[in-house]
């Protein structure tokens, strides 16, 4: 047992959050802010001042656990100076890894789960009252995201989700063990929620889930996606409407339909990971490049001015110099906008950390980087191709290095720099005359 001094009564509490990876987890962080805010605790974006420090992990990709340990240490000092300091670690890490970061981590005084944020309070004052270093897992399942309070970071463009969780078990990825099987929240809780970011001043939002294609699957009264988006749509005050991470396997026609309505942005991630059908198989993503072509074919032809990006893992286990042919030549083929591109990373428990032919770090790297060359050269092609063009921007405030230059984004959620001039505020929608495509984004001014 500690030394804790009951430092409860010191009220309010000032709590620092710090988050790692997807937008998921900002949107947890969110809530963790509410529940925390709700039960009198106030917030910091000051870890040195904070009474509590939690992290929100994530185990995506390599050295995560690593990563814990190395932030927790840099808040060494802090704990020196204040011994009520309670340092807690929740997120992706805190489920799969769990108690076990307690005995590695002596600085560490709370382990929780992605299931069990709401519980935070109660979990801190028995810590405080305690003065001892508890673990709380619950299994990922059970949370719901039902009437629990939301502190937004956000004022103009926020976050729902509208799922948790994912029953595909793609061979490389973590997310069904740490986030739990699928589960769809009900529309009416989501389009309340909508309504409230509305009544908040927000204009745009983003409905978040693994994968937003499978929404209502399984739930005998639930509506599908496309519904969703359509009740979505007509909600006044929402001017934008977006919604991540799309899987290729449930892409419909019903969809693409969805999307030609007024609201809902011309723009859609689409992983396709790799372009060979052997190893498509080997990851069990459902689905063959010919048939991952030809949806985007479909979306294409349906909605003009669409955007397309993607995710790509090189070097999965038995990808041969064939297989890595085949990314590379999808890639050129389909054009995206942009896309977040991978090393394949061993992730222990998942499949694929067990198969054979692992590919090593330095072929790995290669390929990374030249898929990398091509991709920058079409981002570059795609985004010259708005020079001379005028795009509808939303406005998101100043940029952070020139006040004078503000950062705004088109439906197609591309980047655009331009001068600031006089009334224009965030969350106002203008028009750019764009001048200059970049590797970043879109330069341009007032139309
Ligand atoms: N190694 C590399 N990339 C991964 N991703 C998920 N798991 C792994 C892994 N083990 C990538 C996928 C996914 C994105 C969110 O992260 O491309 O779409
Ligand atoms: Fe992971 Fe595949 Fe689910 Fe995406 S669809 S979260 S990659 S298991």
């Amino acid at each position: 047992m500690s030394i804790r001094l009951n430092s409860s009564k010191k009220s309010p509490r000032l709590v620092y959050i710090k988050t790692f990876g997807c937008q998921m987890n900002n949107y947890d962080s969110e809530i963790m802010a509410g529940v925390l805010t709700a039960h009198g605790h106030k917030m910091t974006d000051n870890p040195s001042e904070a009474d509590i420090i939690l992290l929100n992990t994530c185990s995506i990709r390599d050295k995560a656990e690593q990563k814990v340990y190395s932030q927790v240490g840099r808040y060494r000092p802090y704990k020196d100076k204040n011994q009520n300091l309670i340092i807690g670690v929740g997120g992706c890490v805190g489920q799969l890894v769990g108690n076990d970061i307690l005995k590695k981590a002596p600085l560490i005084d709370l382990v929780f789960g992605t299931s069990n944020i709401d519980k935070l309070p109660q979990f801190l004052d028995y810590i405080n009252y305690s003065g001892e270093r508890i673990s709380r897992i619950d299994k990922a399942e059970e949370w719901t995201d039902k009437d629990i309070p939301i502190s937004r970071n956000t004022t103009k463009s926020g976050w729902v989700s509208i799922m948790r969780g994912c029953n595909n078990f793609c061979a490389y990825c973590v997310v069904p063990y740490a986030r739990g099987r699928e589960r769809s929240r009900a529309h009416q809780d989501i389009l309340k929620e909508i309504e409230e970011l509305v009544r908040s001043g927000h204009s745009e939002v983003t409905l978040l889930g693994q994968n937003v294609n499978s929404y209502g699957k399984g739930k005998e009264d639930e509506i599908s996606f496309p519904q969703l988006l359509r009740l979505a749509n007509q909600i006044e005050g929402i001017e934008r409407i977006r919604f991540v991470t799309s899987h290729p396997k449930d892409f419909s026609p019903e969809l693409v339909e969805a999307m030609k309505l007024e609201k809902i942005c011309e723009t859609i991630h689409l992983p396709l990971q790799s372009g060979s059908d052997h190893i498509l198989n080997r990851m069990n993503r459902g689905y063959t490049a010919t048939q991952y072509r030809s949806k985007v074919d479909m979306a294409r032809r349906e909605i003009a001015g669409l955007t397309i990006t993607t995710d790509i893992i090189v070097g999965f286990p038995g990808e041969t110099e064939e297989d890595f042919a085949k990314t590379r030549d999808m890639v050129k083929e389909i054009g995206y906008d942009s896309m977040f591109l991978f090393k394949y990373s061993v992730r222990p428990g998942t499949a694929a950390a067990d198969f054979d032919q692992q590919i090593d770090e330095k072929t790995k790297q290669k390929r990374l980087e030249e898929i990398l060359n091509i991709q920058n050269q079409i981002t570059l092609e795609k985004n010259r191709a708005y020079e001379g063009k005028v795009v509808e921007v939303m406005v998101e405030g100043p940029s952070q290095d020139k006040k004078d230059i503000m950062i705004g984004k088109t439906r197609g959620n591309k980047v655009v720099l331009f001068p600031s001039a006089d009334g224009i505020r965030e969350g106002d929608l203008i028009k750019i005359k764009i001048d200059k495509g970049r590797l970043y984004g879109l330069d341009g001014e007032v139309a």
